[in-house]
């Protein structure tokens, strides 16, 4: 399906959920409606950024169980209309299988201009699950070795079964600290390692990391929000230039 994207990482921590929810918003700010998908079972993080976790009640394991009905288990985010949530499972064993999966989203994809799935950190079942249905890739890393090694795990895992278009975003970037820590020469070698086409590079902006820790709006001019408003520029297929890194 092609507007169904998962954003994965392989290595967790690198940034995920907080691109899907920035993607998410800038969409559906643009006048799109945007439906996420929380792949996280157990500790999906989405309902808290969006600024529903206080009146959720179903998820996506209740209406593959037939518990709830899938309008029932989609939520609107707290401060932004066209953005809506599917939320993860509660629990580790209600994980959905990659086959139901694909037929869920399908449906789904039907009432939306696009669905982001977010993925787990790794590459095991959740991330099976959360990749069955997704069309397009985006595979997000830090700009360290350890992270870049996981996205590149995540790439022959997504090449190996039936290569979805991937891109690559680096996020957290920052120029000092990327010339400090000496893991690159540049931002080239970074690509080369991932193995994957780069998309973005969202810069270390503390300002989106606050909003999403307090369920807030972040603000549209923050650094990190900018950097995803190109990201979804591109994915509208504008094309829109790197601005220099030495911004960042
Ligand atoms: N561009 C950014 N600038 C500053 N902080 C960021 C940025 N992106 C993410 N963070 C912070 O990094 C941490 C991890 O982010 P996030 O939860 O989005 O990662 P994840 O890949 O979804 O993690 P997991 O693998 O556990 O699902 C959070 O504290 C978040 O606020
Ligand atoms: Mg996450």
């Amino acid at each position: 399906m092609n507007n169904v994207t998962v954003v994965t990482s392989g290595k967790g921590g690198v940034g995920k959920s907080t691109v899907t929810f920035g993607l998410g918003l800038v969409l559906s700010k643009l006048g799109k409606r945007v439906l996420l998908i929380d792949g996280d079972a157990e500790i999906g993080c989405l309902d808290h950024m969006l600024g529903i976790s206080e009146h959720k009640v179903f998820d996506i394991s209740d209406v593959v169980s037939g518990t709830a009905e899938p309008s029932k288990a989609v939520y609107t985010c707290a401060f932004e209309p066209n953005l809506f949530l599917l939320p993860a499972p509660s629990a580790e064993e209600d994980i959905i299988n990659p086959e139901i999966m694909k037929q869920l989203v399908s449906i789904f994809a039907r009432f939306y201009d696009y669905v982001f799935i977010d993925s787990p950190a790794g590459v095991g079942r959740s991330f099976e699950s959360a990749s069955a249905a997704a069309g397009k890739a985006l595979i997000v890393a830090t700009p360290d070795p350890v992270s870049v090694h996981g996205a590149n795990r995540a790439h022959k895992r997504l090449s190996a079964a039936g290569g979805c278009q991937q891109r690559l975003i680096i996020n957290r970037f920052s120029s000092s600290a990327f010339r400090n820590e000496g893991y690159y020469g540049d931002l080239d070698s970074v690509i080369d390692d991932a193995g994957v086409r780069l998309i973005a590079v969202v810069p270390e902006d503390p300002a989106l990391a606050s909003a999403t820790v307090n369920a807030v709006c972040p603000a549209q001019r923050s650094p990190g929000m900018l950097a995803i408003e190109r990201l979804a520029a591109r994915l509208l297929g504008r094309q829109v230039p790197l601005p220099p890194l030495r911004n960042f």
